[in-house]
C-alpha cells in the first residue's frame, strides 16, 4: 500500500480530532494536532510575555519564539501522541478555556504560522500523516491526497465541547462556551494569514447528524479509495 497525506480542517469543535485519531489508528499513521501546538505556544505566551486581560506585547511574542520547544510524545494507553511545552506535557491545560480564549490572537501572528507550518511540514515528510487544523489542506500540505472539511451547525459544536468541558471537570457556563466557538470561527477565517477556507479539492462534510461511527465508516471509506 502507498502511504498518502490526509488534511482534515474546518470550524472549532466540529469532531475533527477525534475522527482524525481513529483513522489514524485505523490506517496505522501518525497523527497531529496542530490546534494542540498553537495553543501550547498560546500557553507559553500567557505564562511569560502576556500583561494583564490577556494584552500582549507582538514583538516580545516574536523574542521568545526561539525559546519554544514542541514535541508529541506517543503516550501508548491513549493511541496517540501527547503534546510537550519544553518537556512539559502540557495536554490537559491546554484546553482549559483561559487558552481557548487566547488562541486565536496569538495563531494569526505570521512568525508564529511560519515557525509551526515548518515544523508540521518535518513530521509529514514521509506521509502516512493524518494532520487536523484550520490551514492543512490549504498551506501545510496543499498536494495531500485527501483533504476534508467538516462542518457542523454552531450550536451542535459548543453543545460538544460543553459536555467535553464538563465531563473532565471544568465548571464552566454553556453560554461561555458559545461564545468561545463563535469568537474563534470569526477570527479564524477573517486573519490575513492563512484564514480558515475548505481548499477548493476538500471534500466538505457536515456532521452534526451523524454519529462517530458514521463519521469514521465514510472518512475510512474516502481514504481507502485514495490509498
Ligand atoms: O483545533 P483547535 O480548536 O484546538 O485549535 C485552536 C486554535 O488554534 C484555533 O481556533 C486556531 O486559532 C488555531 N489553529 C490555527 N491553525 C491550525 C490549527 C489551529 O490557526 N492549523
Amino acid at each position: 500500500d502507498k502511504k498518502i497525506t490526509i488534511a482534515i480542517d474546518g470550524f472549532s469543535s466540529t469532531g475533527k480530532s477525534t475522527v482524525a485519531k481513529k483513522l489514524a489508528r485505523e490506517l496505522g499513521y501518525v497523527y497531529v494536532d496542530t490546534g494542540a501546538m498553537y495553543r501550547a505556544v498560546t500557553l507559553y505566551m500567557m505564562r511569560k510575555v502576556f500583561v494583564a486581560d490577556g494584552n500582549f506585547d507582538r514583538e516580545a511574542i516574536i523574542r521568545h519564539l526561539p525559546f519554544i520547544n514542541l514535541k508529541f510524545v506517543f503516550n501508548n494507553s491513549l493511541g496517540y501522541g501527547e503534546i510537550y511545552l519544553n518537556n512539559e506535557n502540557v495536554e490537559k491545560e491546554i484546553r482549559y478555556l483561559d487558552v481557548s480564549k487566547h488562541v486565536s490572537q496569538v495563531a494569526a501572528i505570521p512568525e508564529i504560522r511560519k515557525m509551526l507550518v515548518k515544523q508540521q511540514q518535518e513530521m509529514g515528510k514521509n506521509k502516512g500523516i493524518v494532520m487536523d487544523g484550520r490551514d492543512i489542506g490549504t498551506v501545510v500540505f496543499p498536494g495531500a491526497e485527501l483533504k476534508i472539511f467538516m462542518t457542523a451547525s454552531t450550536e451542535q459544536r459548543a453543545k460538544r465541547r460543553y459536555d467535553e468541558l464538563k465531563e473532565r471537570g471544568d465548571n464552566i457556563e454553556y453560554e461561555a462556551v458559545l461564545k468561545n466557538v463563535k469568537d474563534r470561527d470569526f477570527l479564524d477565517s477573517t486573519r490575513e494569514d492563512s484564514p480558515l477556507r475548505k481548499a477548493v479539492d476538500a471534500v466538505e462534510f457536515d456532521n452534526s447528524r451523524m454519529n462517530l461511527e458514521e463519521q469514521f465508516e465514510k472518512v475510512l471509506k474516502l481514504a481507502n479509495d485514495k490509498i
